[in-house]
């Protein structure tokens, strides 16, 4: 059985203003008319997948089952963190509920704040992938990288075995500049997407090797979880005892029964405004505008307007995003700093 598990977790703080904790940017339709979790629902459709289990904070759990009924999509539970204990332990959590009724269930595991433009590509790599993950093997999705990003994992390609799949010699998670340079001039590096496909006892296996405390809290806290309707409440105070890692670190830099396939699908992580830009529709000057926007010699700059007029005369390389009670005024380039901006504003109230 494979089964879609979406990420729901994050906040998103690096698209303030426009993502709030609330209303976190994954339920926003910020590249397209869907939300990026309904967007990223839709493209499980071609897979031959049963009904998705979607992990995500108790507090967005009416806006995510919300969003889930308007694209008809009956999801088989709703795992609710009572707080974010970051992607290692809410994977644990859906393996440890699917463990219940097919513990060989393979999860296609999803964050839900990724764009891909190629859904066809994306499902070939799964088909691809699938063969390994039966097998036991936690397979990754590995993008051809094209420039020295530091916010995403590397891979190392290993032995490769068959069109396109390699064994994972490596991983790395977040390099520094020099050491991300140094793997794009080598060839041998992919993208970690983020995007992984499991086999729910082999995950749960390599947490055991590697992070057996976050297995026992994960463990005790859906042994002791209450359900109701579609919602599923892991036990609170075990959850919360769990230490907080990611996948990458927890497990996908430790395992030695790593796979990766290539992937080439115009694949996104919209993490921050630049990433709108990137993946926006540019005139000619470079520009890519969303609102009541009004330019005049202006080049290589991300508007956004929800509210008001926003108007702009001679500038370069800005991106400027306009709401109702909060305006945001960057350099395109250090646009990753917003979460700054975000921890700031946090420590003042
Ligand atoms: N349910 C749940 N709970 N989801 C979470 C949590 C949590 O505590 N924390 C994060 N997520 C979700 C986010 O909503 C997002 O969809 C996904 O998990 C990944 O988290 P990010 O915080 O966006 O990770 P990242 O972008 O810094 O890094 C990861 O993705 C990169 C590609 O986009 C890593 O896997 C990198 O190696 C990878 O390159
Ligand atoms: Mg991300």
């Amino acid at each position: 059985m494979l089964v879609p598990v979406l990420l729901s977790g994050g906040v998103g703080s690096r698209l303030w203003p426009v993502s709030r904790e609330l209303h976190p940017k994954q339920l926003l339709p910020l590249a397209g008319e869907m939300s990026m979790l309904q967007a990223t629902l839709q493209r499980t459709a071609g897979l031959e997948a049963a009904a998705p289990l979607v992990v995500c904070n108790e507090e967005h759990r009416f806006m995510v089952a919300e969003q889930l009924r308007q694209i008809t999509i009956e999801p088989t539970a709703l795992i609710l963190e009572p707080a974010g204990r970051n992607t290692a332990p809410a994977v644990a959590l859906a393996a440890l509920h699917l463990q219940a009724t097919d513990p060989e269930a393979i999860m296609l595991v999803l964050p839900a704040d990724h764009l891909i433009q190629q859904v066809e590509a994306f499902t070939e790599a799964v088909a691809c992938a699938l063969p390994l993950a039966q097998t036991g093997r936690l397979m990754t999705f590995g993008v051809v990288p094209s420039k020295p990003e530091t916010g995403y994992g590397y891979i190392r390609r290993g032995n490769e075995l068959g069109a396109d799949v390699y064994e994972l010699d490596r991983f790395v998670e977040k390099p520094d500049e020099a050491t991300a340079r140094g793997y794009l001039e080598s060839g041998e590096f992919l993208w970690n997407s983020g995007m992984f496909l499991l086999r729910a006892d082999a995950y749960l296996a390599e947490l055991e090797r590697h992070a057996p405390a976050m297995l026992e809290a994960c463990r005790e806290a859906m042994a002791g979880a209450a359900t109701d309707m579609d919602f599923v409440r892991p036990e609170a105070a075990a959850f919360n005892r769990c230490p907080a890692d990611s996948i990458d670190y927890a497990v996908m830099e430790h395992t030695g029964a790593g796979g990766v396939v290539a992937l080439d699908c115009g694949w996104s992580d919209i993490g921050a405004w630049s990433a709108l830009w990137e993946v926006g529709a540019q005139d000619a000057s470079g520009n890519v505008t969303s609102g009541d926007v009004l330019l005049d010699n202006c080049s290589n700059s991300y508007f956004r307007s929800d509210s008001r007029l926003v108007a702009a005369t001679g500038v370069e390389n800005l991106v400027v995003v306009e709401t109702a009670d909060a305006v945001l005024v960057a350099d395109r380039d250090q646009v990753q700093n917003v979460k700054r901006i975000v921890t700031a504003l946090k420590a003042g109230q």
